[in-house]
């Protein structure tokens, strides 16, 4: 008689999969169980694979499945790019894939605390520089792209300054969906969210990143350091678990600066912040114009 797994088991591994599939883990490798299994292993595997095709049909999945193994002991290796933009060379191809997936997202609590859209990214997907906030709020909500409120106009007028314009760079956040009154998201929300912003990075494959505000720095940074302490300086980034590629870009440099928001509330860090995107500038071998306005 076929082996089937108690519907409640059966559900709860196909979530655990699912999740496991969107934050970006394919590779499963299991170990012998301890317990002989009663099954015969060759249902097993069907069942398993049944499981797959209703839950997986449209990822790539490169599930190692043993048949003796039974899949409650998981060993996850990650990968960024073993994803749909998998060995896409057009970014755009690949941010569109990205999108795809992301689909009408819920994986964590926001979708359900009153966003309107999920706010993707916008930008060059070629793009030398990136910007990262925190996430949308009330405008970019409305919008659906990321800084088009009163910090989007400053953003837009420090990216000015730097003697370029906003469509030249690549802007996302560290969540894609508004948090509820403009709260700070929080940190399993980031976590949920950050594999896709991993993702986009490493299809735009820019050469500075410029994280603007402590809940970008700390994400992406994985550190716990003030602001006082992570600005000034660069550091080493490459998206985590990218895999060394052979495309030419294997990371890039990240630098941190105050947010826009926080600006407008205390304007005279406009100058250190200056000093943030002055530092890029010459990273990028780009001509520094005499003064940043707002
Ligand atoms: N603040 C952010 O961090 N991101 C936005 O997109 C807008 C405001």
């Amino acid at each position: 008689m076929p082996y089937m797994f108690d519907p409640q088991l059966r559900n709860a591994l196909a979530a655990r999969m699912r999740f496991y599939n969107e934050i970006g883990i394919y590779d499963f490798y299991q170990r012998a169980p301890s317990i002989a299994a009663s099954a015969s292993t060759a249902s097993l595997q069907e069942e398993r694979t049944s499981l797959q095709g209703e839950e997986m049909s449209l990822r790539k999945s490169a599930a190692v499945m043993t048949p003796e193994a039974v899949p409650l002991k998981i060993l996850a290796t990650t990968s960024v790019l073993s994803f749909a933009e998998e060995g896409m060379s057009d970014p755009v191809k690949a941010l569109q894939a990205i999108r795809i997936d992301l689909g009408d997202c819920t994986r964590c609590p926001l979708h359900q605390q009153g966003r309107k859209q999920i706010v993707f990214g916008v930008g060059n997907p070629k793009a030398e520089l990136m910007f990262v906030g925190e996430g949308p709020g009330a405008d970019e909500d409305e919008k659906g792209e990321p800084f088009v409120g009163r910090g989007g106009q400053l953003l837009n007028n420090m990216i000015k300054a730097m003697g370029i314009e906003r469509e030249h760079v690549y802007i996302a956040n560290i969540v894609k969906c508004r948090p509820p009154g403009n709260r700070q998201p929080e940190r399993d929300e980031c976590a949920t969210c950050s594999p896709f912003l991993m993702r986009q990075i490493a299809a735009v494959k820019p050469k500075v990143i410029v994280a603007l505000g402590a809940t970008a720095a700390k994400t992406l940074l994985a550190m716990n350091s003030s602001m006082l302490q992570l600005r000034g300086r660069f550091y080493e980034f490459r998206p985590s678990g990218m895999p060394h590629s052979d495309s030419g870009w294997n990371g890039c440099k990240l630098a941190v600066t105050y947010h826009p928001a926080f600006l407008l509330r205390d304007p005279r860090q406009k100058g250190e912040a200056w000093k943030d995107l002055q530092m890029v500038m010459k990273e990028l071998g780009m001509k520094a114009p005499p003064k940043m306005e707002e």
